[in-house]
């Protein structure tokens, strides 16, 4: 399989002295183009820093991390914002929404700069991406007229607005009811199906279950690599009960 992140040795460090933390100590991991992998381990763990450190979003302390290839580390300010805002896409616990603005304005806002587009063909593609996530009718509503599973939808449209070849979603699920939860990693999982590569944290093993595969971490390494896919199949109960198992083994 084509890797689409390769990351080696990869160590973060905050703080100096008596205040450092090492975040990260030597993580080696590699995304598939088109795979599904959840991220499990205790609070503090390094679960988010692993994501920031993957996507780019953060500068890493040493090793290297690839993206299609390219070291992420080598690369301008500017080429790596172009490379996260086309090819990737982000999904946190809870949307940043301009409270000014409707749904549909702030699924189009950030592409809105994107020149080579027009504002039509932006549109459209917001509005078909709406309809797939179960939210049209809501383009006019006001961000705080919709429920949170509803926003969260919103946020992913946003994320999926330039097609982006990996979401990144720390815990995607966290603020919402179980029912909520269980319908965007349903989406989560269609929206993988259509080729989107996804990496996600969360501390739910019936979310992680969904994944094709899950690293766990634990005082800043990958301390196990569970494939889920070739375990148990399609039977959820098995997954989970997996899941759950190995979360145990692990001392989460
Ligand atoms: N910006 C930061 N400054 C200092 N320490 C940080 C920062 N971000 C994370 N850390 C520390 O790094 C470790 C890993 O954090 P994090 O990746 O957020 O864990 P998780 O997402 O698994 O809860 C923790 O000890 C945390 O306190
Ligand atoms: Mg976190």
């Amino acid at each position: 399989m084509k890797k689409i992140i390769t990351g080696k040795n990869i160590v973060k460090t905050f703080g100096e002295g008596s205040e450092k933390t090492n975040a990260l100590n030597g993580v080696n991991v590699e995304i598939a183009k088109g795979e599904f992998v959840a991220v499990m381990g205790a609070s503090g763990s390094g679960k988010s820093t692993l994501l920031f450190a993957l996507s780019g979003m953060d500068n890493i302390s040493d090793g290297s991390v690839k993206f299609d290839d390219i070291e992420l580390s080598e690369l301008s300010e500017n080429k790596l914002a172009d490379i996260r805002r086309t090819k990737m896409g982000f999904v946190f616990q809870q949307p940043t929404m301009l409270k000014n603005l409707n749904l549909l304005d702030n699924i189009i806002l950030p592409t809105l700069q994107d020149d080579k587009k027009n504002i039509n063909e932006i549109i459209q593609r917001a509005k078909s991406l709406m309809k797939k996530t179960g939210i049209s009718g809501l383009e006019k509503r006001d961000t705080t007229q919709v429920s949170g599973g509803q926003l969260q939808r919103a946020g992913i449209c946003r994320a999926l607005m330039n097609s982006p070849e990996i979401l990144f979603a720390d815990e995607p699920t966290g603020a919402l009811n179980s029912k909520s939860a269980e319908e965007i990693m349903d989406l989560l999982v269609n929206i993988n199906k259509d080729g989107t590569a996804i990496l996600l944290v969360t501390h739910d093993a019936k979310v992680a279950a969904k994944a094709d595969r899950i690293l766990f971490t634990k005082d800043g390494v990958i301390v196990s690599d569970l494939l889920l896919y070739k375990s148990k199949g399609k039977d959820m109960d098995a997954r989970i009960e997996k899941v759950v198992t190995q979360m145990a083994d692990v001392g989460i």
